[in-house]
């Protein structure tokens, strides 16, 4: 089994991965304010890629101003953002990692504050201060997408991953308590996910045929269905147009919330579906060489770890020389954190999170 997880992993549109252990996409506020990589970005993630993550994706990379959601986000939003882009495209892959863009639009979710612009999503919501996109606009929205792969793909990236999770845009058109709209990206769950399928479309049509095209979905919270999110989930598969799929599930062992689900792993929803050519990657608590090895064993194809990758840059080397490997016990400290290549601004980011960062 160990031996089955260090042996390369090819996409069905020509791209391999070394080994099955990806880095999640992970915000870190290291970017410059306009959206540049800065050289914090750069060494932070650069020094995981070069400590045998067989695939290293980006944070969430904002495809246009209104959807920046996080100060110090990543920007592909402009052919400014190009030259940085190139060198970290270039600094990802020296030592053989597959180097993914994860391109999102944070909707609702992107602040006035940041953006100087009233939010936007898929119908009027009130409750977020966002006004409802026309459909002129999705449009747009799916060109910006579409632009961003494209730029990803000039600076030299192996791929983009499509973020339709965590409640941002794309999670809000899926969302049938958030999205009302009544044209063809509302009412039925086809609908809703009529964006998300428009826009791997158009990438696939835009950049080269051995481009890696992922999406990502989370199935629960943000009003979020589990079954509408299956039969996504079904379609993208089928279509075989994606390379992978990225189920961020939280808790790879978890059951689903849904009292009609229950019995079985949310994970084995997703590892049962006919998945064709397209490889299953599967998010969520993966902290320990055990657990590489369960969800794997469980029918995932290759993981990919989020706290684990903070907590060790060279996670993947640890799964590698010991069976029994377990992340360091949070929380951690500041120092702890520094010494694993994290700036102060990504470390105080940390801290925002429940447990992670000692007081
Ligand atoms: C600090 C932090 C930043 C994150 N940023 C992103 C992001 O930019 N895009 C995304 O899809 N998920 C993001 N996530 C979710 C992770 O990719 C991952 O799915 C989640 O943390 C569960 O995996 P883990 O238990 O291995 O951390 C983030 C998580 C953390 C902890």
């Amino acid at each position: 089994m160990k031996k089955k997880l260090f042996e390369e992993l090819s996409f069905n549109h020509g791209t391999k991965m070394s080994n099955r252990i990806a880095m999640a996409p992970l915000t870190n506020m290291q970017s410059h304010d306009d959206g540049r990589l800065s050289d914090d970005e750069y060494k932070w993630l650069t020094m995981r890629s070069d400590a045998g993550f067989g695939l290293t994706m980006t944070c969430g990379a904002f495809t246009e101003l209104n959807g920046k959601g996080f100060p110090g986000q990543l920007g592909i939003h402009n052919d400014d953002m190009i030259e940085g882009l190139s060198r970290f495209a270039e600094g990802l892959k020296r030592n053989g990692s597959l180097a993914i863009v994860q391109l999102i639009h944070g909707g609702m979710r992107a602040g006035e504050e940041l953006t100087r612009m009233q939010p936007v999503s898929a119908s009027d919501l009130p409750k977020y201060n966002a006004r409802g996109l026309s459909t002129e606009e999705v449009k747009s929205v799916i060109n910006n997408y579409i632009e961003a792969a494209v730029r990803a793909e000039k600076a030299g990236f192996d791929g983009v991953e499509v973020h339709g999770a965590h409640g941002y845009l794309l999670c809000q058109f899926l969302s049938p308590t958030l999205n009302s709209r009544t044209d063809q990206y509302g009412g039925s769950s086809e609908n809703r996910a009529r964006i998300i399928f428009e826009i791997v479309d158009g990438i696939r049509e835009r950049c080269r045929e051995d481009f890696n095209i992922s999406v990502r979905l989370s199935p629960e919270r943000f009003g979020m269905k589990l079954g509408e999110v299956i039969e996504v989930a079904r379609r993208l598969l089928l279509e075989e147009k994606i390379d992978f799929l990225d189920m961020s599930l939280w808790d790879y062992r978890k059951e689903p919330e849904e009292a009609e689900f229950k019995g079985k792993s949310l994970m084995s929803y997703f590892t049962e579906l006919d998945r064709k050519s397209v490889l299953l990657g599967v998010a969520g608590k993966i902290m320990t060489a055990a657990d590489v090895m369960n969800a794997i064993e469980h029918g995932a194809d290759f993981v990919l770890a989020g706290r684990a990758a903070i907590l060790h840059h060279d996670f993947p080397l640890k799964v590698k020389s010991e069976t029994d490997f377990e992340s360091v016990k949070l929380p951690v400290s500041r120092d702890y954190l520094k010494d694993e290549g994290l700036s102060n601004t990504f470390v105080e980011y940390m801290a925002s999170w429940d447990g992670f960062v000692a007081a």
